[in-house]
């Protein structure tokens, strides 16, 4: 099975008041990428944290900043999250009318582009998209909070993604975010996702280099 598989584990189910020692330690572990949930508790019913955190926490960290935005007219604030530190912008379908002109803007800023769909959300939002994005992002769960139960529809979703790039965008990444597990990650990398989102079966299972060797244990299946 593939060795490109990535885990970006989602600060969400870190110590937030220890977010400085969380990055270091995910570092220390062996971890390339880092997942940032942002909410504005319009687009979803929670609220975490915004640019001054990142940007602040940018200078502690040469993790890849993945950046997922749960807000609304998510293009008012692409610079400020790029000149934050985001090395990865992704912005959802539903929350961005002109969804190409806000991809065409996060490149132009410098930072790799990834949409985002809801659960439920048809991958044809993104087809014409394709070419230029750097990654989609798949949500396995109606986004807002961490620990919830992997929607299992979503597995075909996935295929059907994988299946769409071919033509067009071979090495786009597919993201899978919500109820990823040890148990579904061969699963998921079957069906053609290569980056995983983990936040509560990451976080919640240290040490985080053995907990990172589960997964990817797990991942060639
Ligand atoms: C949900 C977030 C996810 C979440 C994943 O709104 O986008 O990144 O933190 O958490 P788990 O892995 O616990 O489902
Ligand atoms: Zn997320």
């Amino acid at each position: 099975m593939s060795n490109s598989v990535i885990l970006s584990p989602s600060l969400l189910s870190s110590d937030f008041g220890r977010l400085a020692e969380e990055l270091a330690a995910l570092e220390a572990a062996g971890l390339k990428w880092v997942h940032w949930d942002v909410m504005d508790g319009h687009f979803v019913p929670n609220i975490t944290f915004g640019p001054p955190v990142i940007k602040s926490l940018r200078e502690r960290s040469k993790l890849f900043f993945d950046v997922h935005l749960m807000i609304e007219k998510p293009e008012r604030y692409l610079a400020e999250f790029v000149d934050a530190g985001a090395d990865m912008l992704g912005v959802h379908a539903e929350a961005s009318v002109h969804l190409e002109r806000t991809v065409s803007e996060i490149k132009r800023l410098g930072a790799k582009a990834c949409v985002t769909l809801n659960p439920h959300t048809p991958l044809s939002m993104v087809e014409y998209l394709l070419p230029d994005l750097d990654m989609v992002l798949i949500m396995s769960v109606n986004p807002g909070f961490g620990g919830q139960k992997f929607l299992d529809f979503t597995m075909d979703k996935i295929e059907q993604l994988a299946a769409m790039k071919a033509g067009v965008n071979p090495s786009m990444h597919i993201q899978v975010d919500g109820g990823v597990t040890p148990d579904n990650i061969a699963e998921l990398t079957r069906r053609g996702a290569d980056v995983f989102v983990s936040g509560s079966a990451f976080f919640n299972y240290p040490p985080y280099d053995q907990r990172l060797k589960t997964f990817m244990d797990a991942a060639q299946d």
